[in-house]
């Protein structure tokens, strides 16, 4: 007995541990919902510099007990004291408190040290304010979730002490007037997961630092006035599956390390000065859905290698000065749903296979220069409709036997003397300008007057 009493100390301390002083331990009913004074006290100061919806403090005393919080209120209970803390905060929009004309941001919000989310949708509407930390504190922040949405009157830069919130997994600054260079620090914040600062003024570089951020699964630096090349270190961020990089005022060509990223599934360029070859390990992107890419000044032929990317949902290569011919290998993207070309300078025939996409949806081929013999038939422009442009194409013609009944904007073949289908001489658009918003008896009518024009020479 004696000597087996050692075996049970640890057993016996560690009850002590679980259930400590039983006596004294509420039960749920009993425990002290109290918070600690500095802590409701910080929550009522952010709540009064806020929101005028209430008198906080007087309609809850007691804030995070059970039933007397309000709606964008999360109070948890500590793992280590008993007493509930702060969790999460949301501003902006009822059933959440509203936000006052005079709102400030409230940097205490970083002085809460159990708070893990915060979101301000729409709150700082009219008196301007910026993003501020407590002057002179190290962090002792825990912010996983840092939100702040549409707020047109939170302007100034991003400080750079935003670095201290190290725990930060989420840093959503998306549709405010933040301006000033993206600060060096953010990018020491290895914990985040996805970072969007789209629809901001933010101007500058993205340094190469943007390489530390090895655990980014989505960056949306969209809509905004950002310079200079993409850094080669993009390569590092090898668990990313979203980038987006659109409307801003990026150089160069795409980095080839952008290969290493290979869970990418969705990357959007658009609207920037991008110019040259695509990179040489493009086929690698096997996880693509989207490449988007309108609005830039490329200038090349288009890349075969587009046709290895299978998984291909939407192709958006518009109005970038691509010359050259639409590779035969697109006609291996099963999966391709939208295909844009338009406003290029392509030039040869469609490739036939195009008609054989299961999922196309949305072919915008217009405004190049193609010519030849539209290859496809009746029932695949019949299922396209609307969402099939050909149009500014002035070597396009149409089969007859297709032409019945629909409208895609290019002119009908007229048969050569040897049998072949030509462009016709004339531009001949005008019999059928008609049929194009007819019926189908009206473009049986047409095909007999085409009939005649064709027979009567
Ligand atoms: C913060 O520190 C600076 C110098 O590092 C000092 O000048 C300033 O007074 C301090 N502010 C507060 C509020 O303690
Ligand atoms: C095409 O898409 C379907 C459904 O979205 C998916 O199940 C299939 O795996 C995709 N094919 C390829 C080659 O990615
Ligand atoms: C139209 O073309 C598609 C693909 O080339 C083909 O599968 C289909 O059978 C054709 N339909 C008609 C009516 O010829
Ligand atoms: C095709 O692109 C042109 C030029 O951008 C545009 O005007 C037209 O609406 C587009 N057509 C379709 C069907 O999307
Ligand atoms: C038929 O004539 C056209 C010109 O009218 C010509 O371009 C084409 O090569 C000819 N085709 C054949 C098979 O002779």
């Amino acid at each position: 007995m004696f000597l087996s009493f050692p075996l049970y100390l640890p057993i016996f301390l560690l009850l002590l541990i679980s259930f400590p002083t039983t006596s004294v331990t509420p039960t749920n009913q009993q425990l002290s919902y109290t918070m600690q004074a500095s802590e409701a006290e910080t929550l009522f100061t952010i709540m009064e510099t806020i929101s005028s919806d209430r008198k906080w403090r007087a309609s809850h005393p007691d804030p995070c007990k059970p039933g007397s919080t309000w709606h964008g209120l999360v109070c948890k209970p500590g793992k280590t004291d008993n007493q509930f803390h702060v969790f999460r905060l949301d501003f902006g929009s009822p059933p959440n408190p509203t936000c006052k004309n005079t709102a400030k941001f409230p940097s205490q919000i970083f002085e809460l040290p159990f708070l893990q989310s915060v979101f301000f949708f729409n709150c700082f509407t009219h008196a301007t304010t910026s993003i501020s930390f407590p002057p002179n504190k190290t962090s002792t922040s825990s912010l996983q979730q840092l939100s702040l949405i549409s707020n047109p009157s939170l302007i100034g830069p991003i400080p750079p002490q935003i670095s201290s919130l190290k725990s930060l997994q989420i840093l959503t600054l998306s549709q405010n007037r933040l301006n000033r260079g993206i600060p060096t620090d953010l990018f020491s914040l290895n914990s985040l997961v996805h970072l969007d600062l789209s629809y901001n003024m933010l101007t500058g570089i993205i340094p190469f630092q943007m390489g530390n951020l090895k655990n980014l699964v989505g960056l949306d630096l969209s809509y905004n006035f950002l310079t200079g090349t993409i850094p080669s270190t993009i390569g590092h961020l090898a668990l990313l599956q979203k980038l987006d990089l659109s409307s801003n005022s990026f150089i160069g060509r795409i980095p080839d390390t952008i290969e290493n990223l290979q869970t990418l599934v969705f990357i959007a360029l658009s609207n920037n000065r991008f110019r040259g070859e695509f990179p040489r390990g493009l086929t690698k992107l096997v996880n693509l859905q989207y490449f988007i890419m309108d609005d830039n000044p490329m200038f090349i032929n288009l890349a075969t290698e587009f046709g290895h990317l299978v998984k291909l949902q939407e192709l958006r290569l518009a109005n970038s000065g691509y010359s050259g011919s639409i590779p035969s290998s697109f006609s291996q993207l099963k999966n391709l749903s939208t295909l844009s070309l338009q406003s290029n300078r392509l030039s040869g025939e469609i490739p036939a296979g195009l008609s054989t996409l299961p999922h196309i949806y949305h072919l915008n081929l217009s405004r190049n220069l193609l010519g030849g013999v539209i290859p496809f038939n009746s029932s695949f422009l019949k299922r396209l409709g609307k969402n099939l442009d050909l149009s500014g194409n002035s070597g396009l013609c149409l089969n007859p036997s297709e032409a019945y009944g629909v409208k895609i904007g290019a002119n009908v073949c007229e048969t050569s003397k040897n049998g072949s289908l030509v462009l016709p001489l004339k531009n001949s658009q005008s019999p059928c300008m008609l049929c194009q918003s007819s019926r189908l008896w009206f473009g049986t009518l047409c095909a007999l007057v085409l009939h005649c024009i064709l027979f009567s020479g």
